[in-house]
């Protein structure tokens, strides 16, 4: 195999095989491997006709002892689970999930990206509703996928900043919506607000849909800011459950941070020091500006990452890539040394 890991761009390479396994008669089958990528699905199956369909998103890391590390993936099952029941679809069980990423591991063993490239292994387990129906409904027959593929660093250059453009105009999920869950609708209809902004180079804070005065999340991440020596995320119905935020929000309590989760306003941007965007893709992606086109008001935050947020940073990748001491579990490590 022939992968030039430096230039891996932060997109999907096709991987040499995929897992699968169906779900038909109220029971799971088998996890299994396949080359094929493409399924063979009627054309009014309840994912097509009715977005009966969840996802999730993590990382295996090639660590400095060159051990393979998979992060916190029982989180995401937990996580696909709920997503799963959100859209009445049978849940994934965890043992399963476990076992369907160790196989795509496993069979892509290759594409496992050596340490020190910044590029790691992605996986996208994937969850549909397979029976054909045309009566508004959910279906009974379910296919898991998990589809994995080497990506390139987030920063391929140093750690750096993003203005993000605060959105009005688009609500992400209602408050009692599907916010919480992982389900594609929700990026489909988040992208009337996120393309123009991608074309400026620039990513969208959404607010929550009720009032538009509190801050809920960016498009594919949770917000963080610091504020003296606290750590402020938002409370909201509507939002997903980051599992990076999570783990900043453990860190930032050792560093002696006090964290706390509440409604923010926008406005309280203003006495923020710092503030970032976090999820699975870049880990933290610290704002230099967040620009409220329609108020006239810009909140700055300089053009580097911040002291908070750049310390917080290194700790959660120190433990990703077995530089640190993992206290939490957080890491299964595959030893294929
Ligand atoms: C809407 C949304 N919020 C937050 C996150 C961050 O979640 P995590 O840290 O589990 O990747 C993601 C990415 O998965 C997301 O799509």
């Amino acid at each position: 195999m022939n992968i030039d890991w430096s230039s891996l761009g932060f997109h999907y390479t096709e991987p040499e095989y995929i897992v699968r396994a169906g779900y038909h008669d109220g029971k799971w089958e088998e996890p299994y491997a396949t080359k094929d990528k493409y399924l063979h699905l009627h054309v009014s199956a309840t994912c097509l006709q009715y977005g009966q369909e969840a996802f999730e998103g993590l990382k295996a890391f090639r660590g400095i002892d060159g051990k393979i590390r998979i992060f916190r993936w029982r989180d995401n099952a937990r996580r696909m689970a709920k997503s799963a029941e959100g859209l009445f679809m049978a849940p994934v069980p965890e043992e399963l999930f476990g076992k369907a990423i160790r196989l795509a591991l496993d069979k892509n063993i290759d594409f496992v990206p050596p340490y020190g490239t910044g590029a790691t292994l992605y996986f996208r387990p994937l969850l549909i509703g397979t029976t054909p129906r045309l009566g508004v409904g959910p279906g009974r027959d379910f296919e898991f996928i998990v589809i994995p593929s080497p990506i390139g660093p987030y920063y391929p250059g140093k750690f750096h900043c993003t203005t993000f453009i605060v959105n009005r105009y688009v609500d992400r999920a209602a408050p009692y919506g599907t916010g919480p869950f992982k389900v594609g609708g929700n990026y489909a209809s988040s992208f009337r607000a996120t393309e123009p902004a991608h074309a400026m180079g620039c990513d969208c804070i959404f607010l929550d849909a009720k009032y538009h005065r509190y801050i809920d999340e960016c498009s594919a991440a949770n917000f963080i800011g610091i504020k003296g020596n606290e750590y402020l995320t938002p409370r909201s119905s509507a939002i997903l459950p980051s599992i990076t935020n999570d783990s900043l929000m453990t860190l930032a309590k050792e560093m002696g941070m006090k964290v706390t989760r509440r409604h923010i306003r926008l406005e309280e941007l203003a006495d923020m020091s710092e503030a970032a965007a976090c999820g699975t893709a870049a880990v933290i992606s610290p704002m230099n500006k967040v620009v409220d086109t329609e108020k006239g008001v810009t909140y700055s935050f300089g053009d580097e990452p911040g002291p908070v947020l750049s310390t917080l940073y290194r700790a959660l990748k120190d433990i990703q890539y077995g530089r640190a001491e993992d206290k939490h579990g957080w890491t299964e490590i595959i030893d294929m040394t």
